[in-house]
């Protein structure tokens, strides 16, 4: 596969370019983007560039409804596909040198570096050029959004004149002319409501057509020029979209002008009751006096708590240490759980492909991270976001005939209606039900917070399993229960009957569902009665379960010994990967759609994600088995994908295998393995490696009250240290080749099992 290895220098807390090309900046915009979990933005530049550029800046959980294109309408179709919204610009700096426009699209780039300084949450970008007019600059930006003050965008832009004297007219601006580069219909998302301007700052209040979300967009501005501070002209409304605020100066050669722009978003809501520009002006009477560097440190400390619990340090392999911290960066900088409204989007706050924001990507891959890197309260609020959902769940399993208290959760959501509109994705890949259920399983495991399931999580395990009770079928030429017509995580497969992963979890969930339930009733009767009452729970559904449970189909081959991924598996053509010209990858992107379906080839686990989320149920022979039958034909054409066989061989000792599977996880965008880095990064398959690492080569378990390890770490890697919550204690794990240690900073009463002992 083609790769765009080693354009990033390998260092291991910064990603460094140091190369201007210009067919490159689309990529680079999605690599050193950057975000508070609440905003966040690609790495555009700051000033005017004709060049070829994706603009994208977004708010956390504001959306457009934009009306269902398909080709042909099925009935069950959801009215619209949630987009994440291209956000209006703060950042935009306008320069003229001279009269000419500095644009590096037009100008001589001498030299040029960006940087993106993961430990302190910074971007930098310094660039030498020559206008056409001779005059030659040194710029250099320093560009971070606030972890402490969700609102808050801080720039620091610096002009050194070189060759000459010159006169610059800079001009900050904000504008709110956007545009979605995935509009379905070229809508307008925005309804610009009014421009506001004051001596100190400058605002535009706009609305989402449809949603309403109402949010200000604001920035103020300070230049200095060798430290001197210079007057501004007048602040002008430039258009209806537009305000700017223009600063004119001559500057003599060997002198520096320095603009501090300061900016963001600030979202209505309904609990603040305080208008929108009177929030901006608190934000910018509260930090404008700050100097740069003040603010900056602020960011710096604020970073150095989250690293301090959640760094991932390792010895001895700088490639994998860089790519560790820059998943962890990001996964940081999309998702902070101070809100249960918000999620993580499979590209976070770095393009727009995806729309919506959630997908079971959330429950299968990016819980634990959360959970064990953060406080119980962050890894709540992603169980509480589904929860706050279940009734449109309920009501979008209605649309498709399902009935009394039955709940699909949506594939794709912003608001909890579903926004995917592929009928064999919407209404067939069904898996996500249970890796929502799973999720709440794997909470509990880990926090103990068995509370969550009395208050909340049983009314989400109980609408999963009424919708699996009725979603099962009986076949009297099987004697068993079947499910029939879905797709399973292998999405390279559709419609097929008995996809046996979706069994499994269909058939885990009404057991688990079930202990709860008796759980409830022995030792917390007053909830129960309460639950029952507001769910219309009746023992007797036990009854259809009981069935399921004991006469659930699991397609099985008996020559190979291994699970069937789906009836019929066997008739393919086994062909295994490596025999695929490297011409025809990824398939999805040469391959008419039929040729898919019927090869062999499989996109990402899927009897494999069976075996790791359920791993206690199955022998370690039993894996052998199913992941040498299966990873041969698997293309890791998600990025969902190498991180769970990256674990499942770390856990069958193939050591060498998972590393390799690791480097492709975490360095997936870093070399852009899967050739699609422009449209932005794979921020939830980020939460795979890190796995991959505590999982895998850590061998990282939980079962009842114990936590196991077993050392599985590669060859290169000199040791390797890591911290994570286990029920509100924090454990640190030191491993190398010569020694293990695990030390509790708090008490705990968990045990811990190394390898067996
Ligand atoms: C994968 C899905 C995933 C989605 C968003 C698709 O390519 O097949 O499993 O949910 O991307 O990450």
């Amino acid at each position: 596969m083609k790769k765009t290895n080693n354009y990033f220098v390998v260092d291991p807390w910064k990603i460094i370019e140091t190369k201007f090309d210009k067919n490159r900046v689309k990529y680079s915009e999605s690599i050193f983007s950057i975000g508070n979990g609440y905003m966040g933005q690609r790495a555009n530049f700051e000033e005017d560039y004709t060049g070829d550029t994706f603009q994208g800046s977004y708010i956390g959980g504001v959306y457009y409804p934009d009306k269902t294109k398909v080709g042909w309408w099925k009935i069950g179709y959801p009215e619209y596909f949630a987009k994440v919204l291209n956000a209006p610009n703060w950042i935009g700096v306008s320069i003229k040198v001279n009269e000419e426009s500095l644009d590096l699209n037009k100008c001589k780039v001498k030299n040029f570096q960006r940087e993106l300084d993961m430990q302190k949450g910074v971007y930098k970008r310094k660039v030498q050029l020559i206008l056409k007019n001779g005059i030659e600059l040194s710029v250099e930006v320093t560009r971070f959004i606030s972890l402490n003050e969700n609102s808050l965008g801080a720039i620091e832009y610096k002009i050194l004149a070189i060759n000459n004297d010159c006169q610059i007219l800079i001009e900050p601006y904000i504008d709110s002319d956007i545009i979605n580069e995935d509009s379905n219909w070229d809508d307008s998302f925005w309804e610009i409501k009014s421009l506001k301007k004051t001596k100190l700052f400058s605002a535009i209040i706009s609305k989402t057509n449809k949603t309403n979300f109402e949010v200000c967009t604001y920035m103020a501005n300070k230049l200095f020029y060798e430290k001197k501070a210079v007057d501004p002209l007048p602040i002008n409304i430039k258009s209806k979209s537009k305000i700017s605020q223009s600063f004119k100066i001559n500057i003599k050669k060997g002198k520096i002008l320095t603009l501090n722009k300061i900016g963001g978003y600030i979202k209505a809501k309904e609990n603040i009751s305080k208008n929108l520009i009177d929030q901006a002006k608190e934000i910018v009477d509260k930090y404008l006096k700050f100097d740069f560097d003040d603010l900056l440190k602020i960011q710096i400390n604020s970073w150095k708590k989250i690293w301090d619990v959640s760094d991932v340090k390792i010895d001895g392999d700088v490639n994998a240490q860089q790519a560790i911290r820059f998943n962890i960066f990001h996964l940081n900088q999309t998702y902070s759980g101070k809100d249960p409204e918000l999620n993580i989007g499979p590209k976070g706050f770095t393009g727009e492909k995806y729309g919506g924001s959630t997908y079971w990507d959330t429950e299968a891959f990016c819980l634990p991270f959360y959970m064990l890197t953060k406080k119980q309260s962050v890894s709540k609020n992603l169980l509480k976001y589904r929860y706050f959902q279940l009734d449109k769940a309920i009501e979008n399993a209605k649309k498709l005939g399902f009935d009394k208290g039955a709940a699909l959760f949506p594939m794709v959501t912003m608001n909890g209606e579903e926004c995917h509109n592929e009928w064999e994705i919407t209404f067939e890949e069904i898996h996500r039900n249970g890796a929502i259920a799973y999720a709440i399983y794997n909470y509990v495991r880990f926090t103990n917070d068995f509370n969550y399931i009395n208050e909340m999580g049983i009314e989400v395990l109980i609408a999963i399993s009424r919708f699996w009770a009725q979603r099962f079928s009986f076949s009297n030429d099987k004697n068993k229960y079947v499910i029939l017509g879905v797709t399973g995580p292998n999405e390279y497969e559709n419609n097929v009957n008995n996809n046996w992963y979706t069994n499994y979890i269909a058939r885990w969930c009404l057991i688990f569902t079930k202990k709860q339930i008796i759980k409830i009733q022995n030792f917390y009767p007053n909830d129960f009665s309460r639950i029952a009452k507001k769910t219309n729970w009746n023992l007797n559904e036990f009854n259809l379960w009981d069935k399921i449970i004991k006469n659930t189909y699991l397609p099985y081959s008996n020559e190979k010994e291994v699970f069937l991924q789906q009836d019929g598996f066997l008739d393919k053509e086994l062909i295994k990967a490596n025999k695929l010209k490297l011409t025809d990858r990824p398939i999805n992107q040469n391959w008419s759609w039929d040729r898919i379906l019927r090869s062999v080839f499989i996109k990402q686990a899927d009897v494999l994600q069976g075996f790791y989320f359920f791993s206690e149920d199955f022998s370690l022979d039993e894996l052998k088995k199913n992941y040498e039958f299966y990873e041969p034909f698997t293309l890791h054409e998600s990025s969902l994908s190498p991180s769970i066989h990256s674990i499942l061989a770390s856990r069958l000792g193939l050591i060498d295998n998972a590393y390799h599977l690791y480097l492709q996880t975490s360095r997936l965008d870093l070399d852009d393995y899967n050739q699609e880095l422009d449209e932005g990064l794979h921020i939830t398959s980020m939460a795979g490696t890190w796995l991959a690492i505590i999982e895998g080569f850590a061998g990282m378990k939980i079962n009842d009250d114990t936590i196991h390890f077993k050392n599985n770490l590669p060859d290169k890697w000199k040791s390797l240290s890591f911290k994570i919550y286990v029920r509100g204690s924090l454990l640190q794990i030191n491993l190398s080749k010569i020694h293990n240690n695990y030390i509790w900073e708090d008490k705990s009463t968990v045990k811990i099992i190394i390898k067996g002992k």
